[in-house]
């Protein structure tokens, strides 16, 4: 059985006049232990799909089975903490007057209860952080610091999925390549699920299992991502594809 699943998902956003049909007949499967990537440019539904899955919206058409269950739209504190959303702007994702420690706290305490108290030092030994880092507010730390502080966060009520949606997008490629060892790392270790969201293919084969690649609200290829990468089926997988490609061959001009 599949620990997560979604099955023809639609969502369509009007805006004035006319609509978006951001999400048309999205299906998806997530083994146990898996971390499936999602790949598409701008606009595709990437984020879209990731809303529908973490409880944020709900899908016009569509379910989504957590161990074969169907999700109901209203989720219950335990589905919540089940999966753990991880956004690109790890530093906005704090709250700004609050200290990283305080911030965790709170959030253990929503999805877990009052009585439940976070462990900072081993959660900071997880994430490879000085706890007396998370006395301090997110304006006082870098993006990387604060990435990894939001993957500390999401661990902290102890998820079965981890959702990230372009998590290492604004972060310098040092960091990038540490946040993507950290993701896989805990995963592996802890025997978490992920789907790992990126416009960029090349960052998404590197951690994931197998790859999902959307078009304009749709997928449209699906399958391990060494496969997807070196046979891709579909014409539009060719082009992105072979576009990560073309700028691999102009750096090594360098
Ligand atoms: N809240 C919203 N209201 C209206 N349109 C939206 C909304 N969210 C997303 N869209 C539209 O849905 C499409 C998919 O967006 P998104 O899921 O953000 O794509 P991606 O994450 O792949 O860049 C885009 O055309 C976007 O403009
Ligand atoms: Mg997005």
């Amino acid at each position: 059985m599949n620990l997560l699943e979604g099955n023809h998902i639609s969502k369509t956003y009007s805006r004035g006049d006319s609509s978006v049909n951001a999400l048309i007949d999205v299906g998806f499967t997530l083994a146990d232990g898996e971390i499936l990537g999602i790949v598409g440019e701008s606009g595709s539904g990437k984020s879209t799909l990731l809303r529908q899955i973490s409880g944020l919206e709900v899908p016009d058409e569509g379910e989504i089975l957590l161990n074969g269950r169907p999700l109901s739209p209203k989720r219950t504190r335990e589905e919540y903490s089940t999966m753990q959303m991880i956004f690109q702007d790890a530093v906005g994702s704090f709250h700004p007057r609050r200290t990283i420690r305080s911030s965790i706290r709170e959030t253990v305490h929503n999805l877990r209860g009052r009585s439940a108290e976070p462990d900072l030092e081993s959660l900071c030994a997880i994430v490879g952080l000085d706890p007396v880092l998370a006395d301090r507010y997110p304006r006082n730390l870098s993006g990387g610091q604060c990435q990894r502080f939001a993957i500390a966060r999401a661990v902290a009520v102890d998820p079965k999925i981890l959702l990230c949606d372009e998590v290492t997008s604004a972060l310098d490629v040092s960091s990038q390549a540490q946040v993507l060892k950290l993701i896989s790392d805990i995963c592996r270790e802890r025997h978490m699920s992920a789907i790992f969201v990126s416009h960029d293919l090349a960052v998404v084969s590197t951690i994931c299992d197998r790859v999902m690649v959307m078009y304009h609200g749709r997928v449209v290829e699906e399958g391990k991502a060494r496969d997807v990468i070196d046979h891709p089926q579909d014409e539009y997988s060719r082009r992105l594809i072979s576009s990560v490609l073309e700028i691999k061959k102009d750096e090594s001009k360098g």
